[in-house]
């Protein structure tokens, strides 16, 4: 198979120092393990802690009762490590969870044994370039991509997915997409729940047909909106009940939805206290009585159940929230099957956009159960200081005086960055930033005059590849106020994030470093449709 294969090579050559004689016939290197063919080579020297080889296959697993569901899978095998670095998840569509520690020297074998090109990106870690899964690095059936990094990043709950040209979100659906928790001497010693009381969560949305086989449809209304499951699953299981002891846990929640964004809060009113976010702790706790979750975010809950009755239990929900497009020319005026009813909230202002799914966007629905089911002593209580982070400056920004606007539009059923698509390899001069600086970045979803021309702002959680960043400032138009104020105290400000949820008419502002590695990051928005319609772009370290 010639053709995108042959050029992504060609890419991958230009951006990574390998030379390889003669891209259509592989390299003397190329060597085959266990049937699968080499597209890269291990290095010599280096030497990993920890090695796994993933696979991706498809699969079937027990989702709702009756028939098995068709999915796609990664399964994973520690060749060298404890065998604790790895769980499979089986039996769910979720890729393996691993576990990482900082410092660790990490090499992935990665096979695809898929009936399609696929590639998985490590959402949220400081890797080399040619190992952070850029589309171009895309490997066909029957090939193998191996990632060599150590983990920089500090203590967190990242994740990773597929990110593959144009069908990230299709793929994401099928199943590609898992767990990556890094810990590190200073989270340990802080004496955090761990072990049974150390949850992770992933929250993702699914439709199913009669057959119990997944629907996913991507007509242009749906793509416009991102795709809205029918059915919230938690860690791939429908109606999810988490038992809990009585005692201290940590909750690591991740949307891994392809675009629903949750307002996620406990439905007896207690406040969430949120002691982490995507890049890990925050300095110190912070209880907020709801906590907005994008697709590609994460959030780290503190929750103690040792005050609560044996039996009894706690719902986490998502609460009602205006979704209204704003400035809208009713371009998207289709009646989809279950839109919003009017009132309620729901945001049909200004010509807006409908839901086209039976469970809205910004409607009250349940996510997970909790059930109280036992009693336990536990030795935890809440630190009152986390995790030290160091605030960065905007006069250390090498643009300080100069932001670097990234300009977020749909329009005639596109969703662009600086009126730009995604196009592999297509690098413009303000896309290129010297390595080693600090870069001062706003993301202006309409605060600038949005609203005009038939075009609409919708909700777009802006992700950057590469180092975590720090928000600076939020700021948004008074056309806005309404419905930003209904999700406006969910939005955590604080410690080191990868995805910024960046609402119609606002603008944040983040400083983000470019530190270590040359080469493409992708920006773009985790929206995944979007995303998929071209809202994503590469800059290029140099
Ligand atoms: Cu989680 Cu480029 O994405
Ligand atoms: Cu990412
Ligand atoms: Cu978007």
């Amino acid at each position: 198979m010639k053709t995108t294969t042959d050029l992504q090579r060609r890419k991958l050559l230009k951006y990574t120092a390998i030379g390889i004689a003669g891209a259509a016939t592989y390299p003397s290197w190329a060597k085959a393990t266990n049937g699968f063919v080499r597209i890269n080579s291990p290095s010599a020297d280096f030497l990993p802690d920890v090695e796994i080889e993933l696979t991706m296959n498809t699969a079937d697993v027990p989702i709702l009762s009756g028939n098995k569901t068709h999915v796609w899978k990664v399964t994973g095998k520690v060749i060298k490590g404890a065998a604790n670095v790895l769980d499979n998840n089986e039996g769910t569509y979720l890729a393996p969870t691993l576990r990482l520690k900082t410092g660790q020297k990490l090499r992935l074998i990665l096979n695809n044994n898929l009936p399609a090109q696929s590639i998985l990106h490590w959402h949220g870690l400081h890797v080399p370039a040619n190992m952070d899964g850029n589309p171009m690095y895309a490997i066909n059936h029957g090939e193998t991509y191996i990632y060599e990094f150590e983990i920089l990043n500090r203590a967190g709950t990242y994740f990773y997915h597929a990110h593959t040209h144009s069908v990230t979100a299709r793929q994401v659906y099928s199943g590609l997409a898992g767990l990556f928790i890094v810990s590190d001497d200073q989270e340990q010693s802080l004496n955090l729940p761990n072990g049974d009381q150390d949850v992770a969560l992933v929250i993702q949305d699914r439709s199913f047909d009669g057959q119990n086989q997944l629907v996913y449809s991507a007509h242009m209304m749906q793509r416009m909106q991102g795709f809205l499951g029918e059915q919230i699953l938690v860690n791939g299981r429908p109606d999810f009940v988490l038992p809990v002891a009585t005692r201290a846990y940590r909750l690591r929640l991740l949307n891994g939805s392809n675009s629903r964004i949750y307002k996620l809060a406990w439905d007896d009113g207690t406040p969430l206290t949120v002691i982490g976010v995507d890049g890990g702790l925050l300095e110190k706790p912070e209880q907020h009585a709801y906590v907005m979750l994008a697709p590609g975010q994460r959030l780290e809950l503190w929750m103690d159940f040792s005050e609560r009755a044996i039996g009894s239990e706690l719902t986490l929900h998502s609460l009602q929230f205006d979704v209204a497009a704003h400035g809208g020319m009713g371009m998207m005026g289709g009646r989809g099957r279950g839109m919003m009813g009017g009132g309620m909230g729901g945001g049909m202002r200004g010509g807006g956009m409908m839901s086209v799914s039976t469970l809205p966007s910004g409607s009250d629905y349940p996510i997970l159960k909790i059930r109280v089911a036992k009693k336990e002593q536990g030795n935890h209580t809440l630190p009152k200081v986390l995790t030290p982070i160091t605030a960065l400056r905007i006069k250390d920004a090498a643009n300080a005086d100069n932001p670097k606007t990234i300009a977020l539009s749909m329009q005639h059923m596109s969703a662009l960055l600086n009126g730009r698509s995604y196009k592999m390899d297509d690098i413009q001069p303000d896309e290129m930033i010297p390595v080693n600086s600090l870069q001062l970045i706003e993301f202006d979803n309409g605060f600038d005059g949005g609203g005009m021309h038939g075009m609409m702002n919708m909700p777009h959680p802006m992700h950057l590849h590469g180092e975590q960043f720090q928000i600076v400032k939020r700021e948004v138009n008074a056309r806005s106020g309404d419905s930003y104020a209904s999700v406006a105290s969910g939005l955590i400000q604080n410690g080191w994030q990868d995805t910024v949820l960046v609402m119609p008419g606002e603008k944040v502002t983040i400083l983000k470093p470019f530190n270590d590695f040359k080469g493409l990051f992708m920006y773009h928005c985790h929206n995944l449709e979007h995303e998929d319609m071209g809202m994503m772009r590469d800059f290029l370290i140099k």
